[in-house]
């Protein structure tokens, strides 16, 4: 089957590999659709960072490059392991793609988000979802209705990075959110924080980005910094006491600075992007404001109750899907897009099976 794989920083090769085999405990399935993350584009311009170097096995895949790229991804059950009999061939499921060890407890409660050596799939091994089929242990398999079209499925994954963060926060409805930043993740951010009846001001540069956030209508208020006066629309938004809750998904150091300034004493700042480097912050202000700061990493059992909001039709995922390309345009129509033309995409979603 064809797969795409990654060697190192700037080598990954659509190959044709053996199909996975379908052992006791797993699902094999026909992947459908895999949507490319930032995370992917991150390996391919500065990598390896997740994914394992060629002679350096991750402690709980055992594998190291080359491995099968894609952890956003949906598809069609085709065969079950042994001993799984709670799911069928032909349901529609998407993958939430840890690897950890497997004497990690993954209950309620548990923060196996946090475990040591935590991976993803189509990161750290365990095959991915640009490739054709994977087979996938059962507990990270979850099982979607007809209601969501495949297509959107692929989107559930960084849907749920935005519900994991909406839970983090601590917001609830009748609530005013600042999100910084409208790329994908601060999009879908934006629409789980609506579909909970939260007010959501927006702030975005991008033209395009934007206009998804306005037509999508994820946001109440969208504000560009580089037009506006950020302090004094939010102001005015919140009548002079600032926003509730405060979500920094740029990693940008300015938007961290307008947060701490615009989120109300004894409010909540939810770090959701990745920095590669130190930030610095107002820790004056953090303190006279009685301000919590958090981070949010990926997602813990939250992916039943991501499902149910598409499911009932709180969010609708198709605008946030701009393009959509074969495997072997990944990088010359996927990857080249987002690196030279970030601002024309929101999320790119790839077929492995066209
Ligand atoms: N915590 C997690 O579990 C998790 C999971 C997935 C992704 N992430 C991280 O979340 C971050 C966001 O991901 P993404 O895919 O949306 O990235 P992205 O780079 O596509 O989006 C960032 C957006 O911020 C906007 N921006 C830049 N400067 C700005 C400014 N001064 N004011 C307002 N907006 C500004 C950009 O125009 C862009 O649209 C990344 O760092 C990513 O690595 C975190
Ligand atoms: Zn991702």
């Amino acid at each position: 089957m064809k797969a795409a794989r990654f060697y190192d920083k700037g080598d990954i090769r659509i190959e044709d590999i053996p199909e996975p085999t379908v052992e006791p405990g797993t699902v094999g399935i026909k992947v459908a659709w895999c949507g490319i993350c930032g995370t992917d584009l991150h390996e391919f311009m500065e990598g390896p960072i997740f994914i394992p170097p060629c002679g350096h096995p991750h402690p709980i895949s055992g594998e190291s490059a080359p491995v099968t790229m894609g952890h956003e991804f949906s598809g069609v059950v085709y065969a079950v392991g042994e001993g799984v009999d709670d799911i069928k061939v032909g349901q529609h499921v998407v993958v939430e793609p840890y690897i950890v060890a497997d004497d990690v407890p993954t209950g309620p409660g548990d923060h196996y988000n946090l475990s040591k050596n935590m991976n993803f799939i189509g990161l750290g091994g365990r095959g991915g979802g640009l490739s054709e089929k994977i087979a996938v242990k059962r507990r990270w398999v979850h099982p979607i209705s007809d209601k969501i079209p495949l297509d959107q499925a692929a989107l559930i994954e960084p849907l749920a990075v935005g519900y994991h963060a909406f839970v983090r926060s601590g917001a609830k409805a009748g609530d005013i959110a600042l999100v910084g930043g409208g790329g994908p993740i601060g999009l879908l951010l934006a629409a789980v924080l609506k579909a909970k009846g939260i007010t959501v001001i927006l702030t975005e540069l991008s033209a395009k980005r934007k206009e998804k956030a306005k037509e999508s209508g994820v946001a109440d208020y969208i504000l560009d910094p580089s037009e506006v006066d950020l302090a004094k629309e939010v102001m005015k938004i919140t009548e002079d006491r600032g926003v509730d809750v405060a979500f920094e998904c740029t990693s940008v150091n300015k938007v961290l600075d307008s947060l701490v300034e615009l989120t109300k004493p004894a409010g909540v700042i939810v770090i959701v992007s990745i920095w590669s480097h130190p930030a610095t912050v107002n820790v004056h202000s953090m303190v006279m404001k009685e301000l919590d700061m958090r981070g949010t990493i990926g997602y813990v059992n939250n992916h039943r109750d991501t499902i149910k909001l598409v499911e009932d039709g709180l969010i609708n995922l198709e605008p946030f899907i701009t393009q959509r390309i074969k495997l072997d345009e990944l990088v010359s129509k996927g990857f080249e897009t987002l690196i030279h033309n970030n601002e024309s995409a929101v999320k790119i979603i790839v077929n492995p099976n066209l």
